[in-house]
């Protein structure tokens, strides 16, 4: 889909004719200036550090206003899809642009079934990597190597017929819950526990987790639904910076698995999805060395940008972010019914009260983004810190599934390459003192050769 074209801009680089660049807006009215023929008609480029303003694609999967709050996909509120409908739905419309229907969702599920396993030979992997291995390294490793094990969608075939790459898709989507719960369990020197065909996505992914065999999980409804709901609000975000990677790594034509392998390593940054982690950890250092939510922010006040409050603060949303709202009353309903009172809540409230009436953090937009409650959550159902981003991961899947497949289909495709300002020294030349010592012998002399290894 294109944007529709909505005017001209002149641009006057005082160096001849000003040029006339046309004016594109998206559907709910974003307005672009469309660049595309700058550098040839005028010699320039744009500089935009950190992409604040570019626009790297048209997009028809998500909208995001972040000075509204307002976060739909496929035109759907994501509020809406928390309250009525499951991840694996959500995951379907993201990919396929529309929610499935009844036939669509048995076969869906049908299919997420079946992919659920992985090539047993994958198995000996996880015992491969040290105990103490990050799981979203772990995690990165072994969907890269999906594509060793499946190398239908791999860039020496050609097959991106719609159903190569809807099996791929749903082998990602089934596999990595797999794969999530695997690395758990071996982090903890479990046995591995299957997938079972009885249970839902959810359902399934935290009895794989939680069973064992000397503790049979009990799948709690409550907790079921939080996951979903925790799922969804993760499921996409338009350009963010691992969806980018995505995008850009699979550019080059890199199969769906290895694009995907990149968008996790994007997304494990303490900037990024790791924030999850770095929250949970913030509050419970609070808690360890006494400190009160009110130190703390004058800490971050007084720390130039070198202490972050982890869990705020956004590159889009300059008001509250509508996920962390639906997950503030996701975490209230899981903990009420689990009857659970978690200290770090209270701390993470005070904080967030605090934190609103400041003046630091009101001059600066700053707000709980998505990563501020959900690990109050995480803790709650009993996944550990440093399995959070790899939630997150399972979460933003489909997105970066529907990013991928969307710019593959895009008949305006073209390897990503920015161009940059090159600020470096000009041209000089080497001085004879700086030669290889290769180069210095004086001609005749005998090639030194390196010392024989025989006696
Ligand atoms: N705590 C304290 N100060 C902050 C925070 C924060 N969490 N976030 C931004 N600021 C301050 C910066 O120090 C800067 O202050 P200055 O103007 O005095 O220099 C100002 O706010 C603007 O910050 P930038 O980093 O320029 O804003 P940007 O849009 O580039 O950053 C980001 C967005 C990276 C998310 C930032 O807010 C941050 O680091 N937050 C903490 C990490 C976090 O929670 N990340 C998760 C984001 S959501 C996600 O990716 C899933």
């Amino acid at each position: 889909m294109n944007p529709t074209p909505s005017g001209k801009a002149t641009l006057d680089l005082h160096r001849g004719a000003p040029v006339e660049l046309p004016l594109v807006e998206g559907s709910e009215g974003e307005t672009a200036i469309d660049i595309t023929t700058l550098r040839k008609s005028t010699g320039a480029i744009t500089l935009d550090y950190g992409y604040l303003n570019t626009g790297s694609c048209a997009s028809a999967i998500t909208f995001l206003d972040g000075e509204r709050g307002i976060l739909r996909y496929r035109g759907y509120p994501v509020e809406e899809l928390a309250e009525k409908s499951r991840f694996v739905e959500v995951a379907y419309l993201l990919i396929n642009g529309k929610m499935p229907d009844k036939r669509e969702r048995a076969e869906w599920s049908l299919l997420l079934n079946r992919h659920s396993m992985f090539h047993e030979d994958m198995r000996h992997f996880f015992y491969r990597f040290p105990d103490q291995a990050h799981p979203m390294a772990i995690l990165s490793a072994m969907v890269v190597s999906l594509s060793a094990f499946y190398p239908e969608l791999s860039q020496h075939h050609d097959d991106r017929s719609e159903e190569a790459i809807n099996i791929a898709a749903t082998r990602l989507l089934s596999k990595v819950r797999t794969i999530a719960a695997f690395s758990y369990k071996k982090s903890i020197g479990e046995p591995f526990v299957y997938p079972r065909h009885d249970l839902r996505y959810c359902a399934n992914f935290l009895n794989m987790m939680f069973h064992s065999p000397v503790n049979p999980y009990e799948i709690h409804p409550e907790v079921v639904k939080a996951l979903n709901v925790l799922l969804i609000m993760h499921a996409d975000h338009e350009q963010n910076c691992s969806t980018s990677a995505v995008r850009l790594v699979g550019s080059a034509r890199v199969n769906l698995y290895a694009a995907v392998s990149a968008g996790i390593c994007a997304l494990w940054g303490p900037l990024h999805g790791g924030a999850n982690q770095m929250a949970i950890e913030m509050l419970e250092e609070m808690q360890a060395r006494g400190e009160t939510p009110r130190q703390l922010i004058e800490r971050v006040k007084n720390s130039k940008g070198q202490t972050l409050l982890y869990g705020f603060g956004h590159r889009v949303y300059k008001q509250y972010d509508p996920r962390a709202k639906v997950i503030k009353a996701t975490c209230d309903r899981v903990l009420k019914a689990l009857d659970i009172r978690d200290p770090l809540l209270d701390l993470a409230l005070e904080l967030e009260a605090l934190a609103l009436k400041d003046e630091y953090f009101i001059a600066r937009n700053l707000y709980p983004n998505v990563d501020f409650y959900s690990g109050i959550i995480y803790r709650a159902i009993g996944i550990p810190k440093d399995m959070f981003t790899v939630m997150f991961a399972l979460g933003r899947l489909p997105g970066w599934i529907a990013h991928w497949k969307e710019s593959h289909e895009d008949p305006r495709f073209k390897l990503q390459r920015p161009r940059q300002i090159y600020v470096g020294p000009s041209l000089r030349h080497l001085t004879p003192s700086q030669y290889s010592s290769e180069y210095t012998r004086s001609p005749g002399a005998p090639v030194a050769r390196p010392p024989s290894t025989h006696a």
